[in-house]
């Protein structure tokens, strides 16, 4: 017999969310959310799926269309030095400290149409509640709607949170993409200036905190019945290029004793990784494994792979990284390959303030749900990046579809994008007072 599935993990027709079984208390801000989720998910570069990456010219469209929706909101925009489009609402005295909101645009290659995007629209439909009611608060709100987290482009995540956060580094112009170009290159090609990256970041003292909402990415919300719940802390993160060398050969006329298949040698490796990782509870993922020369009678002479590496303590992520390579270098010796690593990434795990915690705690519990669910992290977010310029802390809304991220498949459903909104709101308002 098949184990029963509930009901709200149930597959919804592609790229549409679900109906609702939920009731709605606020469905037309919610409704907004959706349908505006809904727009960008029309802006890829990919005629079937969602495809959006940095210094894009889908980047630039999304940009546009998010600085409308600030301006409606209220708030004063302009694209940032790093490509970010921001925007800002002014306090009851204008020039006051803000509370940044965020999340990004970019997505990853065939994407769901919520993953930052959701955390994007809600932080500018807070904003268009307090303009519609009038309120001017005791510090500014500003937006920042970030241009990269995944790194799907460049290989190095969290680009454009790391600019606003004044940790960029000279090391990443450098960078190239598939075809060739350097991060310099799409800067200048974008309309930026590279020698102004820094200008991105807000003077030290200017921001009293970050605020991020994002879908969970995860199961544990739906499993709990819950719809919202407040992040403890996010895993620290490394990525890195493999290479695995042999000798290319006749798929009929080398025997196996005197292979040295480089396709072989790297199915073990992408093995140990998950043996490894899942030991000593971290996650890790080979995403991307291309063989070359790729053809289906050549023996496989050298392979190129990827390497995503997380945990909630950055030192068993690393114990992890150095029994990878341990178990790498076994494989190539005893099957004669060179293995060589490149790391691409690298964020560390960080804590989210308690002060911060607290109100988003307290946000949601403005809603009803008084004892709120505590979640820690192993996606990424741009709120890692943040955390080296302000105190922070996340809201996580429920993903439907067993939680599914990264996936066409993403959902969110209209009522608890609505308890998010008015719990998101909660918390902006809360920090507010207690910025005073
Ligand atoms: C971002 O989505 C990440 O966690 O990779
Ligand atoms: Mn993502
Ligand atoms: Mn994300």
């Amino acid at each position: 017999m098949s184990p029963a599935v509930p009901a709200a993990a149930q597959p919804a027709p592609a790229g549409r969310p679900a109906p609702d079984p939920h009731p709605v208390p606020h469905p037309s801000d919610a409704r907004t959310i959706l349908d505006r989720c809904d727009e960008l998910a029309a802006v890829s570069s990919t005629h079937h799926g969602i495809t959006r990456v940095y210094l894009s010219p889908e980047h630039a469209r999304v940009n546009a269309l998010a600085a409308g929706w600030m301006t409606a909101a209220g708030m004063t925009t302009w694209q940032d030095a790093a490509g970010n489009q921001r925007g800002r609402y002014e306090a009851a005295e204008p020039g006051a400290p803000a509370i940044l909101l965020g999340s990004h645009l970019d997505t990853v290659p065939d994407a769901g149409r919520y993953d930052g995007i959701l955390g994007v629209l809600l932080a500018i439909a807070v904003v268009e509640r307090l303009h519609r009611a009038g309120t001017r608060l005791p510090v500014a709100v500003e937006v920042a709607a970030f241009g990269d987290e995944e790194g799907t482009r460049f290989g190095t995540a969290l680009l454009g949170s790391r600019a606003l956060a004044g940790t960029w580094d000279d090391a990443w112009w450098q960078l190239v993409d598939e075809a060739g170009t350097t991060l310099r290159d799409a800067f200048t090609a974008f309309g930026l200036d590279p020698a102004a990256v820094g200008d991105a970041a807000p003077p030290r003292g200017s921001v009293v905190g970050y605020l991020e909402a994002h879908i969970e990415q995860g199961p544990y919300l739906l499993e709990a019945d819950r719809a919202l719940a407040v992040v403890s802390s996010i895993a620290g993160a490394r990525r890195f290029e493999l290479t695995m060398t042999g000798v290319a050969g006749h798929a009929g006329g080398v025997p196996f004793h005197r292979r040295h298949d480089a396709l072989a040698g790297a199915s073990e490796v992408v093995l140990a990784v998950e043996r490894l990782a899942r030991d000593a509870d971290c996650v890790a993922t080979v995403g991307r494994l291309e063989a070359f020369p790729g053809g289906v009678n050549v023996i496989p002479g050298l392979v190129e792979f990827s390497l995503d590496l997380r945990g909630e303590h950055d030192d068993r992520r690393d114990e992890v990284w150095a029994a990878v390579r341990e178990a790498a270098a076994e494989v190539g010796e005893r099957r004669g390959l060179a293995f060589a690593a490149h790391e691409t990434h690298s964020a560390p795990a960080v804590v989210a303030s308690p002060a911060l915690r607290d109100v988003v705690r307290d946000g949601i519990a403005a809603t009803g749900d008084t004892d709120p669910m505590v979640l820690f992290s192993k996606a990424g977010h741009d709120a890692m990046a943040v955390a080296e310029l302000t105190d922070w802390a996340m809201l996580f809304v429920r993903c439907g579809n067993g939680g599914i991220s990264h996936h066409p498949d993403e959902i969110v459903t209209l009522a608890d994008v609505a308890v998010a909104l008015d719990a998101f709101e909660a918390s902006v308002r809360a920090l507010a007072e207690r910025s005073r």
